[in-house]
């Protein structure tokens, strides 16, 4: 992989909303995670290398397994060809409440081992939300990070898991879509897939601040992922399923592995799409083109 090459076919279509105001939601269907992650992450590395002073790349992060490939490439990308992340702010999506300081459940402490100790980026430029805080200064904590991001300059590039019931950061079914920064209760699907015996709340961005993002790459891999991943792209936009939420923004990528993709009904090949999705082959991934809502 080239880390700051030019843009790609692969990626070109991920274009600024603004210059494609009512460009379809697109997915892209990878052989496996690896090639996903590679292609995902070099995206990023040019956005990366493309950052100034003047114009910060504001990157939203999330945890969980599915990343982690993503993250891996990007540090390969410091090590072995330089780039530096000295003009990068992160932005996180959630965090495990209430933790004592320390605790290596954090997702702050998954995400220093994953990225932040192995780059170039500067402790005051991340931002995540804090599990520590007392539950007296919730409100005024989810204020401040909300105050945060603003004062970044908003979030330019989201990455996003999919929890396996459809949730986004922690946004469980039933989160309004326009919900701001705040607590929210764990559901027992989300508990089942998390490790043993961390907290049964979190502190997450809302679906509303999620959506504010420039632009957003949604990440699944796996069989497991990939009723989530039809709801959130087939069924209808609901409270009930909160990835639907994303059917309202003008600039998703999708990106998926096979497994994840099972349930899209697409068959062995895109001659089979059903009628709401179409679409057409890619170099190396599968393309296609979801209606919106
Ligand atoms: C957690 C996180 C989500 C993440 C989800 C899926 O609930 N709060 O942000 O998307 O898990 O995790 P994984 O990628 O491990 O499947």
């Amino acid at each position: 992989m080239h880390c700051s090459a030019g843009p790609t076919a692969m990626t070109e279509a991920a274009s600024p909303a603004a210059r494609h105001p009512t460009s379809a939601l697109r997915v892209d269907v990878f052989p496996d995670a690896v090639a996903a992650s590679r292609d995902v992450a070099a995206g990023l590395a040019r956005e990366v290398a493309g950052a100034t002073a003047a114009h910060p790349l504001v990157l939203g992060l999330a945890t969980g397994a599915t990343p982690q490939g993503v993250y891996a490439e990007l540090v390969r990308c410091h090590r072995e060809q330089g780039l530096s992340f000295r003009h990068v702010i992160t932005v996180n999506l959630d965090e495990y409440w209430p933790l004592a300081a320390g605790d290596p459940r954090a997702f702050r402490h998954a995400m220093d081992e994953a990225l932040f100790r192995h780059v170039d980026l500067s402790p005051d430029r991340i931002l995540i939300p804090d599990g520590t805080v007392p539950a007296g200064e919730l409100a005024r904590h989810a204020e401040a990070y909300e105050a945060a991001i603003a004062a970044a300059g908003g979030v330019g590039h989201q990455l996003l898991g999919i929890g396996a019931n459809g949730h986004l950061a922690f946004n469980e079914p039933g989160s309004p879509h326009d919900g701001r920064t705040g607590l929210s209760t764990l559901h027992q699907a989300t508990l089942a897939d998390a490790p043993d015996g961390v907290p049964q709340s979190g502190i997450t961005m809302g679906l509303g601040t999620i959506l504010e993002a420039r632009t957003i790459t949604l990440l699944a891999f796996g069989e497991h992922k990939a009723e989530a991943v039809a709801a959130a792209l087939k069924g209808s936009v609901s409270e009930d399923v909160p990835a639907t939420a994303l059917r309202g923004h003008a600039s998703v990528r999708v990106v998926l592995d096979e497994g994840a993709a099972g349930e899209l009904g697409l068959g062995g090949g895109c001659r089979e799409v059903p009628d709401e999705i179409g679409g057409s082959e890619g170099k190396e991934a599968r393309r296609l083109h979801v209606k919106r809502a």
